[in-house]
């Protein structure tokens, strides 16, 4: 497909934002959606309404098997060895607070450790304060280079001196877009006793993931920052550690017997998914997928790659620019702060030229920090956006700045 056949794909794109077409830019807070994933949730509802695993009437024999298709694609997506080791949630964020509270319930002891890092997103520092509070574990961060890059010696260190339980830290940060050397870091965390947790929520749409070949513990991701629906997302689990662990939430599907004395719990995956879930959604995501399939992830990181060094080769030459986030390894994220201007106005001025980008801390306070500001700009690229459209930006740019100082 070459890329007028892909933008075709994507309604969004033809759309007008203050009588300008639209330049979507904020791909980091989520990615727009292909039409057949639009039009299978149009399907659902207009034809094809029925509750999962739970009737035996024909709509919702279908609806069964194209839910658990879909756990089958996932399965394949991020090359898992069960389909059962895929629990549906409603998102990256919900997945994380499964696993801390399930986890935490069962391993965590006092003066325990959970490791994370300082880039790490709210919804992978907060889930792990509140249930290290509730057992008297600690969270503990390994910090980060002037660059964005994970001290790899003091994560070493770290590990060698403290009782660490777990480890977990994002594959891409969604502020700097550094790719963390994960694969090492698993390993080092192995040797040390340990389990990882990869925080895939801006990865999965950006690089293969392979979770035997990375031998993660656990990962978690969202549906629509993967050209999929909103109010979707999945935690990989390896099925040793997710039977091993106590369900999360109480309800429906999740129970095998319910008795006043006691009640006992469904196997996997189904011990985790309690109540009626997104089905629509989940359906849904399959087209996501395929769409995906159809593109290859090799070519979608290669484009997006050369739209990121375009862009930023382009965003040095303003004056008084600084890029928040310069690692060696870094995904199609463009953070930048500039002398004079602040991100909200840079923003506002943006979007009044149809241009979408991300202003504000970015859910990384601790990294806003670490980085000595307050708040950053954001662009971030997919695979459909366009030099055309980095050059439309950088010209916004040059004129909001104008405007500002
Ligand atoms: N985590 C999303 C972002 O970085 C919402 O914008």
């Amino acid at each position: 497909m070459n890329i007028e056949e892909i933008r075709n794909h994507f309604p969004q794109l033809k759309t007008l934002v203050h009588d300008f077409p639209l330049v979507y830019l904020d791909n980091a807070a989520t990615t727009l959606k292909p039409q057949a994933m639009i039009n299978s949730i149009t399907n659902y509802y207009s034809n094809e309404v029925a509750n999962v695993h739970r009737g035996i009437h024909t709509l919702s024999e279908v609806g069964t098997k194209k839910f658990e298709e879909t756990r089958i694609a996932v399965q394949h997506f991020i090359n898992a060895k069960h389909s059962h080791e895929i629990i549906f949630t409603k998102g990256t964020t919900d997945s994380l607070n499964l696993l801390a509270n399930s986890f935490g319930r069962q391993f965590f002891n006092t003066g325990d450790v959970i490791l994370i890092s300082t880039m790490e997103h709210h919804s992978n520092i907060v889930p792990w304060q509140m249930v290290a509070e509730l057992v008297g574990a600690k969270v503990i961060e390994v910090t980060i280079s002037d660059k964005g890059e994970i001290n790899i010696e003091e994560f070493k260190n770290l590990l060698s001196i403290h009782k660490v339980k777990i480890v977990s830290i994002s594959h891409i940060s969604n502020t700097l877009g550094t790719i963390n050397p994960i694969k090492e870091l698993i390993k080092l965390t192995h040797l040390a006793g340990a389990k990882f947790c990869v925080d895939a929520a801006q990865s999965a749409a950006h690089v293969a993931i392979d979770v035997q070949d990375l031998d993660c513990d656990f990962l978690a991701f969202s549906a629509h920052k993967v050209f999929g629906p909103n109010g979707l997302g999945f935690l990989y689990g390896k099925e040793d550690l997710l039977n091993s662990m106590p369900p999360y939430q109480g309800g429906g599907a999740m129970i095998n017997e319910v008795c006043f004395s006691k009640t006992t719990y469904n196997t996997l995956p189904n011990k985790f998914e309690a109540g009626t879930p997104a089905i629509a959604e989940v359906i849904a995501f399959k087209e996501s997928l395929d769409f995906i399939k159809t593109i290859g992830l090799e070519n979608i990181a290669k484009r997006e790659h050369e739209l990121l060094q375009y862009a930023t080769q382009k965003i040095k030459e303003i004056e008084g620019i600084r890029i928040i986030g310069e690692a060696h390894d870094k995904s199609s994220v463009l953070s930048f702060v500039i002398d004079g201007c602040h991100p909200q106005d840079l923003g506002t001025l943006l979007d009044q030229q149809g241009i979408a980008i991300r202003t504000g801390h970015h859910c990384t306070q601790p990294l806003m920090r670490r980085m000595h500001i307050t708040a950053a700009a954001r662009a971030s690229f997919s695979f459909y956006n366009t030099h055309q459209e980095i050059d439309i930006f950088i010209k916004a740019l040059h004129k909001a700045i104008s405007f500002l100082k």
